[in-house]
C-alpha cells in the first residue's frame, strides 16, 4: 500500500462537494484505491487512527453509511462509538446544538452527522473543535456518497471526465443528486437529470444539469444510469399519481435501458425500491449493476476522508503550521 502524500487535503471538515477542487477529489479518490485493496486482504487493520476519537451522531436511518463510517474508523485503528440517537437525550427534548456540545466535551476527534434538516452539520461544525464529516444533511448534500459513485465509475469506465451520467427519479428531496451534480461537473461531466416535473427543484438547470421529462430521450447515449429513490416519507402530498404509474414511466427496466450505451452501468445509491424506480432482475443483473460495488467503495472511500482529515487534526495537535 502506498503512502499517502504529505498535505493533499487541506480541509478541516467535509461538509459537500461544493467546497472541494478537482484535486481534492482526486486525492480522496486515489487514496481510496488504496483501500479497496487493503480491504480485499484477510487482515484489514491499520493503525493510522490509533489514539483518536470517532462519534456517529445519526438523527436519521441508515444502514450503509452508518455501517460502513463505523468499520473504516475500525480498520483505522480509531476508537469509534456509535450515539444513538433513539435512547439519548434528544428523546427528551435536547437540542442538535446541545447534544453536539455535549459530545464535544469528551474530546472527540472526528463526529460523523446524519440530520434532517438541510444546513444542521454547517451549524454544528461551527460549533465544535473537532473535525466534522456530513454523512446526509436534509436535501442539501450527500459528499461521501457522491465520493463513493464517482470511485466506482472511476474504476468501471477508467475517467470521470467527458462521461454522459443520467440522473433518474426524485431528485427534488435528493441530497445524493445534489452532491453527485456538482462532482460530476467539477470533474467535466455532463450530467442530465430525469424526473416528473413534480420532482424536479426550482432552477435546476442552473446546477449544471440538463432537464428531460421523457427517460427515453434522456437515456439515450448514456455511459452510466444513476437511479434515486422515491423519497416517501419525504413527501407532505401527492407527487407522483401511483407507483404503479411512475414505474411505467420512471421505472428503469430493460425497455428504457435499450437507449442507455450497451457497456451502460447501473447504478443506485440504496436503499432500494425494488419495482418502484428500478426492475428487480436490473439491480441484481452483474454485467450491469454495481450497486453492490458502490456499496464495497463506501468503506474505502469514508477510511480515505477519515485518514485526510485526521491528519490535519494530528498536525493541529502537534502544533504543524
Ligand atoms: N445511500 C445511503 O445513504 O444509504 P443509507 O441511508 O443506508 O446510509
Amino acid at each position: 500500500m502506498n503512502n499517502a502524500p504529505d498535505s493533499p487535503f487541506a480541509h478541516r471538515h467535509l461538509l459537500g462537494i461544493e467546497e472541494l477542487s478537482p484535486q481534492d477529489i482526486t486525492a480522496i479518490l486515489d487514496r481510496a484505491d488504496d483501500y479497496v485493496d487493503m480491504n480485499r486482504e484477510a487482515r484489514k487493520k491499520r493503525d493510522t487512527l490509533k489514539g483518536l476519537t470517532q462519534i456517529n451522531l445519526f438523527f436519521e436511518p441508515s444502514t450503509r453509511t452508518q455501517a460502513s463510517f463505523e468499520l473504516a474508523g475500525k480498520r483505522l485503528g480509531a476508537d469509534v462509538m456509535n450515539m444513538s440517537v433513539k435512547s439519548s437525550s434528544v428523546t427528551k427534548g435536547e437540542t442538535l446544538i446541545d447534544t453536539a456540545m455535549t459530545l464535544n466535551a469528551m474530546h472527540p476527534d472526528l463526529l460523523i452527522v446524519r440530520h434532517g434538516e438541510s444546513g444542521a452539520v454547517n451549524l454544528l461544525a461551527q460549533k465544535v473543535n473537532c473535525s466534522v464529516l456530513n454523512a446526509g444533511d436534509g436535501r442539501r448534500e450527500h459528499p461521501t456518497q457522491a465520493l463513493l459513485d464517482a470511485l466506482t465509475i472511476r474504476r468501471r469506465k477508467g475517467r470521470l471526465h467527458r462521461l454522459n451520467v443520467a440522473i433518474c427519479g426524485d431528485i427534488l428531496h435528493s441530497r445524493v443528486a445534489r452532491s453527485n451534480i456538482h462532482l460530476l461537473n467539477k470533474m467535466e461531466s455532463r450530467v442530465r437529470v430525469i424526473a416528473p416535473p413534480t420532482l424536479l427543484p426550482a432552477g435546476i438547470e442552473q446546477f449544471g444539469a440538463e432537464v428531460f421529462h421523457d427517460m427515453r430521450k434522456g437515456l439515450e447515449g448514456c455511459d452510466v444510469v444513476m437511479m434515486l429513490r422515491l423519497q416517501q416519507e419525504r413527501m407532505a402530498g401527492s407527487f407522483i399519481p401511483s407507483t404503479r404509474e411512475y414505474f411505467h414511466r420512471y421505472g428503469l427496466d430493460e425497455d428504457k435501458m435499450k437507449g442507455a450505451k450497451e457497456d451502460a452501468i447501473i447504478m443506485h445509491p440504496g436503499p432500494m425500491n425494488r419495482g418502484v424506480e428500478i426492475d428487480s432482475d436490473l439491480a441484481d443483473d452483474l454485467t450491469r449493476s454495481v450497486i453492490g460495488e458502490q456499496v464495497e467503495m463506501g468503506v474505502a472511500v469514508r477510511m480515505a476522508v477519515l485518514e485526510l482529515l485526521a491528519r490535519n487534526v494530528t498536525n493541529e495537535i502537534a502544533g504543524v503550521a
